[in-house]
């Protein structure tokens, strides 16, 4: 069993993929060719924004918003210790400090109600993370940054796709950045990401910001990066892409059936009203996880942790001084959950393994 199967999906589209690399091949225009442009425009109408800006990864679409921004030194990025490292780490790289927020046990995206307490003078931005594949409540978070005017940047690394109030992911704040990594819901062959926003002025930062912030072609008005997708990448994204409306449908029918099958004793992410979830991961909470999980893997099953160490314990960010007991919900979090297999190949077989495979290391 696998916990992600990237294998049925290429079988489904191969030829597809084979002739779309055959193109780039032939043309070879491997950085920034007419597949980027595709790709981008697609993207942008797909979430509903003005700008899509393909990049080369999910890391590099958190640090350029902020630089695009002028977020630097000095200023203060709020989200949650509940995450991927790289949150809070594109906060730090671009030299602001994060200030981190407790999460909504229920649905594990930072608690919006706990957001005007950590505003100080010196912050700048709001980086909710859209966590497992379901939007934090957007409209709230929104509604705090307009008051305070703050930026928001969601980080949609795992949930492009979801929508949160008809709207999607990514097309819900002032700027968003999603991943594209191949284990992701919409995933390629290698690294890659975006960022989406309908600021026209940010879409041009983030533009130059990507190919080391050159206005025009070797005339460089500030630092970048060179942060460009491949567009080999592109090629497979766009045939990726085509299925992936169907791919979404799919996850939310197994999470769905998950759900149902491991009933109301085992705790699952809830679903805020009016939003779906792309179950980037489907996470449950066990007592005794280590024992669980090697038990799991006797049987066949495997499983994931995402993630075990929120970001304040982390060795790095030891210097902030905040100690066990800062953010109780993202700590006991971290000890509690685990992933089971999840993506569009699933069958009612396979989930029925795997739940009653969970229920019997669950109970002995
Ligand atoms: C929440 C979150 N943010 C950011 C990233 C970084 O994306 P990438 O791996 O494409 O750099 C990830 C990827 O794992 C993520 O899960």
């Amino acid at each position: 069993m696998e916990f992600i199967d990237l294998k049925s999906q290429q079988k489904r589209i191969r030829k597809d993929i084979d002739a779309r690399m055959a193109k780039v091949l032939d043309h070879g225009q491997y950085i920034l060719g007419p597949e980027i442009n595709e790709l981008e425009e697609k993207l942008a109408k797909f979430v509903g924004v003005k700008h899509c800006i393909s990049l080369s990864n999910g890391t590099d679409a958190l640090l350029l918003p902020l630089m695009a921004a002028g977020i630097g030194c000095g200023d203060e990025v709020i989200t949650t210790p509940f995450t991927f490292f790289a949150t809070g780490e594109m906060i730090s790289l671009a030299g602001a400090q994060p200030v981190f927020v407790d999460i909504d046990p229920n649905t594990y995206n930072i608690n919006a109600a706990l957001i005007e307490k950590a505003i100080t003078s010196k912050t700048k931005a709001i980086m909710p993370v859209s966590l497992y594949g379901q939007c934090p409540d957007l409209d709230a978070i929104n509604e705090i940054a307009n008051k305070h005017k703050l930026l928001v940047i969601e980080d949609g690394a795992q949930s492009f796709g979801a929508e949160y109030k008809g709207k999607k992911s990514c097309g819900l704040s002032h700027v968003a950045s999603t991943s594209f990594f191949p284990s992701k819901p919409l995933g390629g062959y290698g690294d890659s990401g975006a960022c989406f926003t309908n600021d026209d002025a940010l879409a041009k930062s983030m533009k130059e910001l990507r190919v080391h912030g050159q206005e025009k072609r070797y005339y460089h008005t500030r630092i970048g990066i060179n942060g460009r997708m491949d567009t080999l990448q592109a090629a497979i994204l766009l045939s990726k892409l085509e299925i992936f409306p169907e791919e979404v449908e799919l996850r939310k029918k197994w999470g769905q059936l998950y759900k149902e099958m491991l009933g109301p004793s085992f705790k699952t992410q809830a679903l805020l009203p009016n939003s779906t979830s792309v179950y980037a991961q489907f996470t449950i909470e066990v007592d005794d996880r280590e024992n669980f999980i090697k038990r799991m893997n006797e049987f066949g099953v495997p499983t994931a942790v995402h993630y075990p160490i929120p970001l304040h314990l982390q060795p790095v960010y030891q210097n902030l001084g905040l100690k066990k007991g800062s953010f109780p919900h993202s700590e006991r979090s971290g000890e509690r959950v685990v992933s089971l297999p999840m993506h569009p190949y699933l069958t009612e077989e396979i989930i029925e393994k795997v739940v009653s495979t969970v229920k019997r290391c669950h109970v002995e």
